[in-house]
């Protein structure tokens, strides 16, 4: 938060977007500007009978063709999610398109001491850290924090309003990293 508030001046006209949103979406714990989720699962999710947090504007697309204008977002997040779409590059190309010029994106993935390929089906990708920053050449990170709990500690205050019961994470050789980019090139 204290990223977002140092980076805009009224944070109550950002524009925000989640991708591969879930239920658990960090947009959930966000109380200022406009919100919109976009996953691959939510017709899933509303027919399952889960109730939608009407704060966001939830939307059924795929992170590789995001319905947005070119520069249109303040933010962007993909919490948990970008190793969950089959081509990671083609859905950043999207993010840099969509977002304004002096826009935040903010990452968390999951990541493996060497690129392990399909993992499972959920799980198109499992890549390093170094495979990552490469597919950021056209971001700058400006903060880097690796992080070996379960990647969104929001999941779990989530699931728990949703009285669903938390996963344990198992832990391989799976850490995570966090990653905050502005919408300009390390070039
Ligand atoms: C592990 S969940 C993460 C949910 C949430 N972002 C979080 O941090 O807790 C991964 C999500 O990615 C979504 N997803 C998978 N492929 C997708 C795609 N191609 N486009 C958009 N969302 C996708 C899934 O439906 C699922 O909700």
């Amino acid at each position: 938060m204290e990223v977002i508030e140092k980076n805009f001046n009224n944070i109550d006209d950002l524009e925000m977007l989640d991708i591969g949103c879930g239920l658990t979406s960090i947009l959930n714990i966000i109380d200022f500007g406009k919100k919109y989720g976009v996953d691959i699962g939510v017709h899933k999710l509303s027919t399952e009978g889960f109730d939608l947090n009407k704060d966001i504007y939830w939307i059924a697309g795929d992170g590789e063709y995001l319905p947005f204008e070119n520069d249109s977002l303040d933010i962007v997040f993909s919490t948990n999610s970008l190793d969950h779409i089959p081509h990671p590059k083609k859905c950043l190309k999207e993010i840099k398109r969509v977002l304004k010029h002096n826009g935040l994106f903010f990452l968390i993935i999951d990541i493996f001491s060497k690129d392990r390929g399909y993992r499972n089906k959920k799980h198109p990708n499992s890549l390093t850290s170094e495979e990552i920053k490469k597919m950021l050449s056209d971001f700058k990170i400006f903060k880097e924090i690796a992080m070996d709990e379960e990647p969104v500690g929001v999941s779990n205050y989530i699931n728990s309003k949703q009285k669903r019961k938390s996963k344990s994470v198992k832990k391989d050789n799976k850490t995570s990293l966090f990653l905050i980019c502005t919408n300009s090139p390390t070039k």
